[in-house]
């Protein structure tokens, strides 16, 4: 038995930036952790693995539809997919490797096993059981299941099992356009295979500004992704190594079917809460076993915390990793605080969609009066070198004050791009601020300064 000030249950990017900011600030803190490395979902199955994918097959696209337009000719690759796994397997170890290395020079210690709280101010790993002054849960999500879908992780497939297929389909469904969705979905469409997504709704990605939504499915489009949209899925059915996805349309509730090689299930994630024993302890629970917290992060239990995609809010890492900064402030006396009006959301496809604040169809809601200043990547010289000129950069501002709401990019590097935005609206910044800025030229963030230029007497390129 060890004592603590803090334990950490969880050590994906909530956790593990929690348990180091905690020991910066001076506090004992071990982090239970029952996978056998470090980095939670992001690191080992989801964000980093996905990432690797998403670059080499990006750069398969690039050979077959450009290097010949760039006088590069005759490159025709081929593509070892165990090899390609093992480049992600690579990339993944050296980041989990890395968290492992950061415990040790701050000296966070990990407690191997699967934790969970007897009672107030215990953690209970294995047969052992730790003190510790208080407890931050930062357990994460899983893949939400699907009435009438069976996962298998062979044929039926989460994106867990997506990443580490056995060998490239002909062809795959994906169902739901979310980001795991489109993003998976690009991989494969790149790889060869014919994809289909059926998604319920009638746009993809909820919640991201409807203009870049329809310049996005567009494109998505171009590149070869089929879609069925408006259409519930009913369920799936294994047979022959393959899997049938049966669905009804919204608009006249009409069934039909689609049969592929591997159908992978993105439906959303849910909080991975279960078997910690919160209810004993007398913490609010919300639906979906999400955990209720205050403004402090604290739940009804004192001394009890919780972060990231256990708590409401977006299921982001880095919404997370601020999460896990501001409770160790807080644990070690400060004023941690998380600005949830200026966290970005990125979908790391070709071209990358990225966002911050506001989009378009909340300022109608709210009936603010607003400007939107739109530039397009064809006006943008660097844009257009790489054949990425497709999509914008948009800003929307107060109609008054001039003052940045949001932003939403679709176009080459949009991930990097945002944050310039993301800086300017945490220190309030007007779109005057930034068009009065300097950008260096030719770069993509010239488009950035053009939105922002637009928002008053207008871009220059455009
Ligand atoms: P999501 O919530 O983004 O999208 C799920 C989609 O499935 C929705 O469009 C929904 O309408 C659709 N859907 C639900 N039930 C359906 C049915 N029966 N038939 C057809 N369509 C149906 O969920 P996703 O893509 O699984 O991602 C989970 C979480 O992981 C999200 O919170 C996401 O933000 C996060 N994530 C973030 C990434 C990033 O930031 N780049 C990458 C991967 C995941």
């Amino acid at each position: 038995m060890a004592s603590f000030d803090v334990i950490v249950i969880g050590a994906g990017p909530g956790g593990y930036v929690c348990a180091i900011h905690c020991a910066q600030l001076g506090l004992k803190v071990g982090v239970v952790e029952g996978r056998d490395t470090l980095g939670g979902t992001c690191l080992n199955v989801g964000c980093i693995p996905s990432k690797a994918l998403l670059n080499s097959t990006h750069h398969l696209h690039e050979v077959h539809e450009n290097f010949e337009k760039m006088g590069l000719m005759g490159a025709n690759p081929t593509v070892d997919w165990s090899k390609m796994q093992a480049y992600k397997q690579d990339v993944v170890d050296g980041n989990t490797k890395g968290i492992e290395f950061l415990f040790k020079k701050n000296k966070v210690t990990w407690l191997k096993g699967w934790g969970s709280i007897p009672e107030a101010g215990k953690v209970k790993v294995g047969d052992e059981i730790h003190e510790a002054k208080n407890i931050v849960i930062a357990t994460g999500s899983v893949p939400a299941s699907l009435k009438g879908v069976e996962v298998d992780e062979k044929t039926v497939v989460t994106s867990t099992g997506a990443l580490a297929l056995e060998k490239i389909p002909e062809s795959m469904v994906v169902i739901g356009a979310g980001v795991i969705g489109l993003e998976m979905g690009s991989v494969y469409s790149r790889l060869g295979a014919k994809v289909t997504v059926v998604e319920y709704l009638d746009k993809i990605l909820p919640g991201i500004d409807g203009d870049t939504v329809k310049t996005f499915h567009k494109i998505l489009s171009k590149q070869g992704l089929e879609f069925v949209m408006g259409a519930a899925v009913q369920g799936t059915e294994v047979k022959d190594g393959k899997a049938t996805v049966t669905y009804k349309l919204n608009k006249d509730g009409s069934e039909a079917s689609i049969t592929a090689d591997t159908v992978l299930v993105a439906t959303g994630r849910k909080p991975y809460t279960e078997g910690l024993g919160l209810e004993a302890l007398g913490v609010e629970m919300l639906p979906r076993g999400m955990v209720k917290v205050d403004d402090h992060f604290q739940t009804a239990a004192k001394g009890i915390y919780a972060i990231g995609d256990a708590i409401p809010g977006p299921m982001l890492a880095h919404k997370a990793e601020d999460e896990g900064m501001a409770v160790a402030e807080i644990l070690a006396g400060k004023h941690g605080h998380v600005n949830y009006g200026v966290i970005p959301g990125v979908v790391y496809t070709t071209p990358e969609v990225a966002s911050v604040g506001q989009t378009e169809e909340m300022l109608k809601e709210e009936g603010r009066a607003y400007k939107v200043g739109k530039f397009p990547f064809m006006g943008n010289a660097r844009a257009k070198a790489v054949f990425q000129a497709e999509g914008f950069v948009k800003i929307l501002a107060d109609k008054e004050t001039d003052r940045i709401l949001g932003c939403h990019i679709i176009g080459p590097g949009a991930g990097d791009l945002i944050h310039e935005v993301c800086v300017a609206m945490e220190f309030g910044a007007s779109a005057q601020d930034l068009a009065l800025t300097c950008h260096a030229h030719p770069t993509y963030s010239e488009a950035v300064r053009e939105a922002a230029l637009a928002c008053g007497d207008g871009a220059i390129h455009a």
